[in-house]
Parts: C-alpha cells; sequence; structure tokens
C-alpha cells in the first residue's frame, strides 16, 4: 500500500520529537495501521538547521504554503504554535483536502469552531491530542473511554510550568522569579511565558477539556483565569501546614445550573493523588456518573511525548481517512449540531471555600475586627492562625480557611477587610476544593 505522507509546520521540538517517534517506531507503526508513514516536508525560519541523522531525508523549506499545497502530502501536522499563519494555513490545507493534525492549544480554543467546520465541509479529519497535556491521552479518553457517561468535573494540572514553579517553591523554598528563570531556560514554559503564569495557556486547554466533557461550545471568553504570580513561598509553606498542596488548577463543572470555567491555584487536601502531581508533570482528574473518579498522569511537554501524542493523532486519521464524517468520532465528542449552549456561571456565583492570608498589626481586637467582617457577610471560618512575623515591620500574618461561599460575598469581606486601619496591603485570597470522589 502507498506510504502516507506528512508535511510538519514548524519543526522545533514537538515536531522533531513527532519525527523521531515516528521514525524509530516505523515498523511498530506499521504494524498496528497496516501503512507506512514517511515524513515528506517541515518548514522552519532557519534552513541552516542540523537535523538528527535518525530522521533521514526531510526536505526543509521557509515557504509553509508549499507544503499545504504539495499534492503529495496527505497530512499536515500544524506545531508552529501562535493564531497567525498557523490558522490560515491550516483552513488553505483542509481546502486542499488534507487532514490535520495540531498541538496548537490556542488555535483550537479561539479558532477550533471555523477550522472544524472547514473540515467538516471537506470531509477530513482535524485531530488535536497534544494541544492538551501534552503526552498524557486525554482527550480520547473523554471522547472514547468515557463516552458512556455523563461527566461532572474536571479538574486538571495542566500547565507544566506553573507546577514546577510551585514546586520548586515548596519543596526548596526558592523563589517565584528565580524558579520562572529555569524554567524558561528548561524550555517547558512557552514562547511568551506570560501566557503560563498569567494561566492562559491552562485556560485554552480547559476550554477543549470543557467542550468534549459536556459537549459544550469552545469558549475560551468565559473563562475565568488567575495565575500563579501573586503566591508566595510563605503561601506553599503555610498551606502545607494546614495539610493542603497549591496546584495551579483548571476546573470546569458541571453545577446542573450551569458551568464553571476556571483558572486558578488551589488548596487541594495533600492526600488526593492529584495533590502529589509534583515538578513539570501534569494530571487531569475526572469525575463522571458510571465510572466515578479516573486520574490521567503523565508528561504535559517535551519533545517525545507531546509527539507521541501527535504521533497517535496522525494514525488515527489515517485509519479513519476512508469512513465517511458521520462514521468518525465526533471532533468535540458530541455529534456537531447537538452542542448545548449551557450558560457559564459568573465568576461572582462560584461558590468554593477560601485561604485567606491577612498581613494585620499586632494589636488587641484585630482578630474581632477580621472576624466581624467575614460574619456580615456569612462566611463560616474553618481555622484560623497567627504566623511569626516575615520581616521587621512588626506585621504578622494570619491565615485563614473558610467554608464554601459564593464567590461575590467573599470579594465584599476582602473589599472590607483591606479598608481596616489595622490590616496592611491586598488579602492574599487562594480558593480551596475537596475534589472529594477521587
Ligand atoms: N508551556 C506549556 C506548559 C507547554 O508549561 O505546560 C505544554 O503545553
Amino acid at each position: 500500500m502507498k506510504p502516507v505522507k506528512i508535511g510538519f509546520l514548524g519543526f522545533g521540538t514537538v515536531g522533531q520529537g513527532a519525527a523521531t517517534v515516528l521514525t524509530r517506531n516505523a515498523a511498530e507503526i506499521s504494524r498496528r495501521i497496516g501503512q507506512d508513514i514517511v515524513v515528506k516536508s517541515a518548514s522552519v525560519r532557519n534552513l541552516d538547521r542540523k537535523l538528527d541523522p535518525l530522521l533521514g531525508e526531510v526536505e526543509l523549506t521557509q515557504d509553509s504554503e508549499s507544503i499545504v499545497n504539495d499534492p503529495d502530502i496527505d497530512v499536515i501536522v500544524e506545531v508552529m504554535g501562535g493564531d497567525e499563519p498557523a490558522r490560515t494555513l491550516l483552513l488553505a490545507a483542509i481546502a486542499n483536502g488534507k487532514h490535520v493534525v495540531t498541538a496548537n492549544k490556542a488555535l483550537v480554543a479561539c479558532h477550533g469552531a471555523d477550522i472544524f467546520e472547514a473540515a467538516r465541509e471537506h470531509g477530513v479529519s482535524v485531530a488535536f491530542e497534544a494541544a492538551v497535556a501534552g503526552g498524557i491521552p486525554v482527550i480520547k479518553s473523554i471522547r472514547e473511554g468515557l463516552a458512556g457517561n455523563k461527566i461532572q468535573w474536571v479538574a486538571g494540572i495542566i500547565n507544566g510550568t506553573c507546577n514546577y514553579i510551585l514546586t520548586e517553591m515548596l519543596q526548596k523554598g526558592r523563589e517565584f522569579e528565580d524558579v520562572l528563570e529555569e524554567a524558561k531556560a528548561l524550555g517547558y514554559a512557552e514562547a511568551d511565558p506570560t501566557f503560563d503564569i498569567e494561566g492562559i495557556d491552562a485556560a485554552h486547554k480547559l476550554t477543549i477539556l470543557a467542550s468534549i466533557a459536556f459537549g459544550v461550545p469552545l469558549q475560551f471568553e468565559a473563562v475565568h483565569i488567575e495565575g500563579i504570580s501573586s503566591i508566595t513561598r510563605e503561601d506553599t509553606a503555610y498551606a502545607q501546614e494546614l495539610g493542603y498542596r497549591i496546584k495551579h488548577l483548571g476546573m470546569a463543572i458541571d453545577t446542573g445550573n450551569g458551568i464553571e470555567l476556571r483558572v486558578h491555584p488551589t488548596l487541594i487536601p495533600e492526600r488526593r493523588l492529584i495533590a502529589n502531581v509534583d515538578g513539570v508533570m501534569n494530571a487531569v482528574l475526572i469525575q463522571a456518573d458510571a465510572v466515578g473518579p479516573t486520574l490521567y498522569y503523565g508528561a504535559g511537554a517535551g519533545a517525545e511525548p507531546t509527539g507521541s501524542s501527535v504521533v497517535a493523532d496522525i494514525m488515527d486519521v489515517v485509519r479513519v481517512a476512508t469512513a465517511s464524517v458521520d462514521n468518525r468520532v465526533p471532533t468535540l465528542a458530541f455529534q456537531h449540531d447537538a452542542l448545548i449552549d449551557t450558560q457559564s456561571i459568573k465568576s461572582a456565583d462560584f461558590q468554593t471555600s477560601y485561604y485567606l492570608r491577612i498581613l494585620a498589626e499586632d494589636k488587641p481586637g484585630v482578630m474581632a475586627e477580621i472576624s466581624r467582617v467575614l460574619a456580615d457577610e456569612a462566611i463560616s471560618i474553618e481555622a484560623i492562625v497567627q504566623k511569626e512575623p516575615v520581616d521587621d515591620s512588626g506585621k504578622l500574618p494570619i491565615v485563614l480557611l473558610t467554608k464554601r461561599i459564593a464567590e461575590g460575598s467573599m470579594n465584599n469581606a476582602i473589599t472590607k477587610l483591606e479598608s481596616l486601619s489595622a490590616i496592611e496591603g491586598n488579602v492574599t485570597r487562594i480558593r480551596m476544593e475537596t475534589l472529594a470522589g477521587s
């Protein structure tokens, strides 16, 4: 049978990782799909780039359009990242009748609907396993393995850079900035690392997970997004003393009255498996009605782990290429005309518990003032600890854990707390989730 020819748009870490897996495991892959797969060409910025000899003869070009217009190429793999020219090139490839595999989470989260519609029109597949949690086959698991379930919520550590920074801060007492520099040097971070530390990368991934979990349209703009830049190493240590770990979590919850989509640092009880996912690793915990909780763990970034997902997608699109569009697994897990535009819940109505850190003067009555503000908003205190001073200012950190309350009430309480003369600076607020069921 004629080999399947692949053209890569971009050939950096992920592209070369995928090509390495394809080449090294060529015999195994051919035995699985009954066809050979050949990497024909790749577009790069720098033509002098030296490739690993294992990759054989890959034609390098600076002209991405020549790849999407090459009639000899069956599948386009887009690993260049960003909005443009990736979007235009993918649409051109689809119009030329080529299947498309992409690792581009921003593109799928923000332009997926247009790309999928174009693919339907032209009878080709779009696959994007590598866009979420790198090497973990979580999209396939939700779309196929959990297909019989009603999914109730998804909670994921889906940004390796944030997880690496929080882990180093806790385990080695390192400062945020110092660890971020290292994460950049190690190649974990996005080209623009604010995408990682401000939660945008995780929000792109959560948008995709929520859509395939609940059968709702991709809605990046509905995600409440917070990053980790306000977390201090003291917070990671205080949380640990109270029996929790701070993780940067993406959460999609079907509340029955709408869907909560949120990305933020979160205290998780340390006895949960997901609380012990450290370093650059990712994990996604899914609560579903029939199976209960399932946890998916693995490398969320890196050349061959992400390449592993790209290769599985290539094999999938080749395998189903001869099936009619209606007989393929739907791109967003549900039939495209069965997506339901369930309302997304506004952040003021989120229900969760909180960790608060307040820097207060060391004088009688301060604790009573804080308690009164919380009581006025019907916020119930679960635990309260006064810590040693962290500097010579004479101010003491007070750490509070609260019971579940609407976020709007907590916003009111924080505004009032910050206006008290005995309180210095901003109140640090970190949400807490039990993730019960895991
Ligand atoms: N910058 C991403 C991360 C890479 O840190 O998880 C994988 O998407």
